[in-house]
């Protein structure tokens, strides 16, 4: 017997600070990626265009240490409210880890470290596996067409084409829950605009962007792990 009621609808967005604890670096933190790599250099397109070979450095890099870390609680306890709800995750993230949790609907919005896309047509996209996690502006196509691959991260300066999609997901939700994340880059930070009125907020990071202007959010000054526990029991208590 299927229970009738349609299921809440909860739809996260997720920034570096919700693998933390799995042991990623995030950006903006003392010591974070933008102060060990010249961001504009790695992670832009102009960046890439002068440089194709030190852009796929920097995310082979990260590639390598993404394959030895693994999902950390906060990403099983969201992938857990599955069972209960109607979870849909947006993440900035490029890692792999809400998926390797059990998430089964998460949109990237800045791409993802595991797989590649064809310079020419970013519709052509392959997944790497470990042992094979290079890249370089050699790289071709596994399809034997001798297509130049290029990592599929979104580069500062380019469009970020799941942001429609993403936006529809904000305006459908039920709860909506910011985890992580500095709201330092757009379009991504601009999603809570698209919460419906009356739509609770929650926003959980040990140290919050300032979100006193927008409308009533529920900060949960915590790290992911021990934030998402109490924000589970919330959502379950509420149900
Ligand atoms: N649990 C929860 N949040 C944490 C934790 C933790 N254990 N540790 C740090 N944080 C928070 C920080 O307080 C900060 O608010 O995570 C946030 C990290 O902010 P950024 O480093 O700016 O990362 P993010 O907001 O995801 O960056 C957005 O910028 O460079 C681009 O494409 C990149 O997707 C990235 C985007």
């Amino acid at each position: 017997m299927s229970d009738s009621r349609e299921k809440k609808k909860i739809v996260f967005s997720t920034g570096a600070g919700v693998s933390a604890e799995s042991g990623l670096s995030t950006f903006r933190d003392a010591g974070g990626l933008w102060e060990q790599y010249p961001v504009m250099q790695v992670a832009s397109a102009e960046g890439f265009a002068a440089d194709p070979a030190l852009v796929h450095k920097f995310y082979n890099a990260r590639r390598r240490d993404l394959v030895s870390k693994e999902p950390n609680e906060a990403h099983r306890l969201i992938a857990d409210l599955q069972r209960d709800f109607d979870v849909r995750v947006i993440t900035q993230n490029v890692d792999d880890l809400h998926e390797r949790a059990g998430s089964r609907e998460v949109l990237h919005l800045h791409g993802e470290l595991m797989k590649l896309r064809d310079v020419a047509d970013p519709g052509y996209i392959e997944t790497l596996s470990a042992p094979d996690l290079e890249s370089s502006p050699d790289t071709l196509s596994r399809d034997g067409k001798g297509r130049h691959m290029r990592p599929h991260i979104v580069f500062f300066g380019e469009a970020v084409p799941n942001i429609e999609p993403a936006m529809e997901l904000v305006e459908q939700a039920d709860v909506f829950v910011v985890i992580g994340t500095s709201l330092n880059v757009y379009p991504a930070a601009g999603l809570l605009a698209y919460v419906r009125s009356g739509v609770p907020i929650y926003y959980i990071d040990p140290s919050p962007a300032d979100v006193k202007g927008l409308r009533d959010v529920t900060v949960i000054r915590k790290k992911a792990t021990e934030g998402m526990a109490e924000l589970a029991a919330i959502l379950r208590n509420n149900q």
